[in-house]
């Protein structure tokens, strides 16, 4: 199963830097063997990172979506819209939208399916809270989170979708968890997907692990069974540190 490592960048970078980091990035390019490797700016910089990606085999995805085609959604953005700059993923769920926008379940599952039925490849991130993995649920929150999303969904591709299992107290705090923890995360997720979804879709399903990945860490998480690949905030919005990223993790896989 190839690794798959995408840039989350947020709310970073305007258009004219989105280019810029893309047109320096393809210098480096020829470096990502193994690796399946994508950006996602934010939605104003998408045209400019897809002009200056053409013919790249860097590739692009956005860091949400609505359900819906078209209509009165102030502020929103449909798949048709993605798909016309050659966005191929879509990152949903993420914890800061689950936080600061109030995102649970009875929203994310609509925009999975919307992102199946458009043929985009969603990246549907789950992860407990400091708070939950001192209770000692992250099992439980895990479980809540796929099902939430996944159960009774006809999900036709399996190999199309990304899980990232993304602990809220690892991101942006530099303190990443241990590639046993992030091994145990995924075994488990695997069981919930197995369970989720209809026989050997599971298997198909890659699993990222994201928090604080650096080139000096990333080693540690792809050597892990479970774990295919890394989504990456802080450490890939500098060239070099996410091109480092990448080509540490191309090297750990090739060994
Ligand atoms: P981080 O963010 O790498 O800055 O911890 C990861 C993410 O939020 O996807």
């Amino acid at each position: 199963m190839k690794m798959i490592i995408a840039a989350n960048w947020k709310m970073h970078k305007t258009a004219a830097e989105a280019a810029s980091f893309c047109l320096d990035i393809r210098q480096r390019e020829e470096q990502f063997k193994g690796i399946e490797v994508l950006i996602c700016p934010p939605f104003t910089a998408l045209s400019a990172a897809a002009s200056e990606l053409k013919g790249s085999k860097v590739k692009l995805g956005a860091q949400n979506m609505h359900w819906e085609p078209k209509g009165a959604q102030t502020g929103e953005i449909s798949a048709g819209m993605l798909k016309e700059f050659g966005v191929e993923y879509v990152i949903l769920g993420h914890s800061e939208r689950r936080h600061l926008m109030a995102e649970d379940s009875s929203r994310i599952r609509p925009k999975v399916e919307a992102a199946f039925q458009n043929k985009l490849k969603p990246i549907l991130c789950v992860g407990e809270t400091e708070d939950q993995r001192e209770k000692g649920i992250t099992e439980q929150v895990l479980e809540e989170q796929l099902s939430g999303v996944l159960k009774e969904l006809e999900v036709d591709r399996p190999e199309d979708l990304v899980v990232a299992y993304e602990p809220v107290w690892a991101i942006g705090t530099g303190k990443a968890a241990s590639a046993d923890d992030a091994e145990r995360a995924a075994q488990y997720i695997k069981k919930c997907l197995a369970e989720l979804l209809t026989a050997g879709g599971a298997e198909k399903v890659r699993i990222q692990y994201g928090g604080s990945v650096k080139a000096e860490n990333i080693n540690e998480f792809v050597s892990s069974p479970a774990v295919h690949g890394a989504l990456v905030g802080g450490a890939s919005l500098e060239v070099d540190s996410f091109s480092s990223l990448v080509e540490a993790a191309g090297k750990a896989v090739s060994n």
